[in-house]
C-alpha cells in the first residue's frame, strides 16, 4: 500500500510537512507514506488556459503521475486567510484538467492541517475536502487539526505531541482501509 503525502506549504520548516513525516512514521506495516518532494509545488506555474493549450507543464505531469501511482493521498494544509494556500489550490486546478482524467477519481484522500493559531487550519481543511471531492477523490472524513503548531514540534521539526501522533495513525489507518479492496479486507 502506497500513500502519497502532499504538503500545502512550500516552507522548508513547515509544520504541515512535519505532520506528513510523522504520519509516515506511524504508518502500519506494509504501508509506505512517501512525501511529494517538499517545496516542489513551487515549480507548478500559475494555471493559464493558454499555457495548457501548449501542453501539460512538466511539473504538472509529475504531480499527476505521482497521484496516479499512489493507492491513497494524504494532504496536510496550512490555512492562509481562512482558506487553502494559493499554490496548493493552483496545483489542484491543474490536476483537475481535464476533469475526466483526474488522477484523484475514486482515490481515497484525507486532509489534515496545522496552523499557529487556535483553530488548526479547520477552514482550509474543509475547503480542501470540498475541492478534492470535486476532483473525484473519495474523501476520508477523519480530521486532525493541529492548533498552536509551534508548541507541538521540536527545534528539528519533529512532531513531539503524542495525541496528534495517535490521531495521525488513525487517519492513516482509515486511508488504508478505504484503499483496501473489500475481498482483501474480509
Ligand atoms: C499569508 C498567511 C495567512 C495566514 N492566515 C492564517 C489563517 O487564516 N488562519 C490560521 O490559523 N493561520 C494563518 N496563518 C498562519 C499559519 O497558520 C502559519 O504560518 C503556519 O505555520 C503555516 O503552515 P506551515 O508551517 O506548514 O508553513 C497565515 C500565514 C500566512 C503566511
Amino acid at each position: 500500500m502506497q500513500i502519497l503525502g502532499i504538503s500545502g506549504s512550500l516552507r522548508a520548516g513547515s509544520y504541515n510537512t512535519g505532520l506528513l513525516r510523522a504520519a509516515a512514521e506511524v504508518a502500519p506495516t506494509g504501508t509506505t507514506l512517501e512525501l511529494y518532494p517538499p517545496g516542489r509545488l513551487a515549480a507548478v506555474p500559475p494555471y493559464d488556459g493558454d499555457v495548457e493549450e501548449q501542453g501539460t507543464p512538466a511539473a504538472v505531469a509529475e504531480l499527476k503521475a505521482a497521484i496516479a501511482a499512489a493507492d491513497a493521498v494524504l494532504v496536510a494544509t496550512p490555512e492562509y486567510n481562512a482558506s487553502v494556500p494559493g499554490q496548493l489550490k493552483n496545483a489542484l486546478d491543474w490536476v483537475s484538467r481535464p476533469i475526466s482524467e483526474s488522477p484523484l477519481r475514486g482515490k481515497p484522500v484525507a486532509v489534515v492541517g496545522a496552523s499557529t493559531s487556535a483553530y488548526g487550519a479547520l477552514w482550509a481543511q474543509a475547503e480542501l475536502r470540498k475541492v478534492l471531492g470535486i476532483l473525484g477523490g473519495r474523501i476520508v472524513e477523519a480530521e486532525v487539526a493541529v492548533s498552536h503548531a509551534a508548541e507541538r514540534f521540536d527545534a528539528s521539526g519533529r512532531l513531539v505531541d503524542d495525541e496528534t501522533r495517535e490521531q495521525l495513525a488513525g487517519v492513516v489507518a482509515d486511508l488504508v482501509a478505504a484503499a483496501t479492496p473489500v475481498a482483501q479486507a474480509a
